[in-house]
């Protein structure tokens, strides 16, 4: 399904040109779930980019489903990412001044997508992932894992089977943080592809494959035997808070 083969990529800013990705090559098929780490500066973000059709690698080949994205004009590129691809960022994103339905919407209106049943699929989208009650809520006014939880339905809303997301516990206390793994693992088993970049082990396995980053290479690309499961985790947690 995506298919990276001998990627760079090198930024220029000024007369300096900095080589941040180096011969990466690897794919993922439909249902895995990876999680990509390595240290801050080594080129994961930019990766996560170029994956998601945000950016183009400077050489080498990307084939996402049946397309030789290489090849791809801005518009085709921006149609792809969004009939396919799903974003999650640590800093969640949201629009401040829209509430949580029409952040959701959003995707849908931009595309101009399902103009007549948007609200119904939005509001699904935030059922999805327990917020049917945060609604009318502005960002402002939810918790750190809420906002995020509305960035997931967001990112949910047009179906994609890709999920990209960059560290996005990183901004969460361990809780919610487990509550967006849990919904991660749900959407892992619905088929789709689950692309996590994290620093922290404790979010890694919970994946079923890591791939270590190191000075834009790829240094390690393993599988997980037994990943870890964030559902029965989450549960054992709400029962040990009962009990308390
Ligand atoms: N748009 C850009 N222009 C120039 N240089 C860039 C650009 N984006 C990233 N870089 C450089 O590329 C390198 C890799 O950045 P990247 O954001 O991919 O790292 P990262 O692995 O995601 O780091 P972190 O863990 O801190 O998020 C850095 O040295 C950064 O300065
Ligand atoms: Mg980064």
């Amino acid at each position: 399904m995506i298919e990276l083969a001998d990627i760079d990529k090198t930024y220029g800013v000024g007369d300096v040109t900095t080589q941040v990705l180096k011969g990466i090559s690897f794919c993922v098929e439909k249902g895995e779930y990876v999680a990509i780490m390595g240290a801050s500066g080594t080129g994961k973000t930019t990766l996560m980019n170029l994956v998601g059709l945000l950016d183009k690698p400077t050489a080498g080949q990307y084939r996402l489903e049946d397309n030789d994205v290489v090849t791809l004009d801005d518009e085709a590129l921006s149609h792809l990412r969004n009939r396919k691809i799903g974003f999650v960022f640590q800093q969640f994103h949201l629009l401040d001044r829209a509430n949580a339905l029409r952040n959701v919407m959003l995707p849908l209106i931009y595309a101009d997508r399902y103009p007549e049943d948007a609200e119904d699929r939005a509001k699904k989208a935030l059922e999805a992932v327990g917020l049917a009650d945060r609604m009318h809520y502005n960002p402002n006014k939810l918790s750190g894992g809420q906002q995020q939880r509305v960035a997931i339905a967001r990112a949910l809303i047009n179906d994609p089977a890709i999920i990209l997301a960059d560290e996005p516990t990183g901004n969460l206390d361990s809780k919610s943080g487990i509550e967006i793994l849990a919904i991660f693992k749900r959407l892992h088993k619905q088929g789709r592809i689950i692309i996590v970049i994290t620093h922290d082990n404790n979010v890694a396995e919970h994946a079923d494959r890591i791939i270590v980053l190191k000075d834009g290479q790829i240094a390690e690309d393993k599988p997980i035997m037994q990943p870890r499961d964030a559902e029965t985790e989450l549960k054992e947690l709400n029962n040990k808070e009962g009990q308390s």
